[in-house]
């Protein structure tokens, strides 16, 4: 039997009937339609579907939906102000941090999350931050760049 939840997604309030099995990376996808969400292996292994759940990331893909009822969610698409870019997101696009993109939301998330706690992490704390986002792309380091240079633009 679905139950009634509330969340608090990017700041608007939603009212969402979900199933007990359903999850997190669920709802936003396919009940909000914030497909910035990514789901790779729906296992916890990935970090595609990584969101900001209470001020910590998380893999929503291992949240059920009613352990989030009354929380605060982050997602990729609350990231920006307007047509303003976070610094985050510029900084992955002037840093060549992105190719394919399926696991950008996550790192923007997992980096935001970090900056939000220590606006000068060094080298080894991003990486560690970033340690359960996958990519198979860049290599990482351009990432890192990119977070690092966001730090440095937004204590500007
Ligand atoms: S889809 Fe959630 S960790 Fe891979
Ligand atoms: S850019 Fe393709 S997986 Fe990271």
């Amino acid at each position: 039997m679905k139950q009634l939840i509330t969340l608090f997604v990017n700041n608007k309030e939603y009212e969402i009937a979900v199933a007990p099995n359903e999850t997190l990376a669920q709802v936003l996808r396919e009940d909000l339609n914030l497909l910035g969400t990514k789901e790779g292996c729906g296992i916890g292994d990935c970090g595609a579907c990584t969101v900001i759940l209470d001020g910590r990331p998380v893999n929503s893909c291992l949240v059920l939906a009613v352990q989030a009822n009354g929380s605060q969610v982050s997602t990729i698409e609350g990231v920006a102000e307007g047509q303003t870019l976070h610094p985050l997101q510029q900084a992955f696009v002037d840093h060549g941090a992105i190719q394919c993109g399926f696991c950008t939301p996550g790192m923007v998330l997992s980096a935001k999350s970090l900056l939000d706690k220590n606006p000068d992490p060094s080298e080894y704390e991003i990486r560690e931050a970033i340690s359960g986002n996958l990519c198979r792309c860049t290599g990482y380091q351009k990432i890192v760049e990119a977070v690092k240079a966001a730090s440095e633009n937004m204590k500007k």
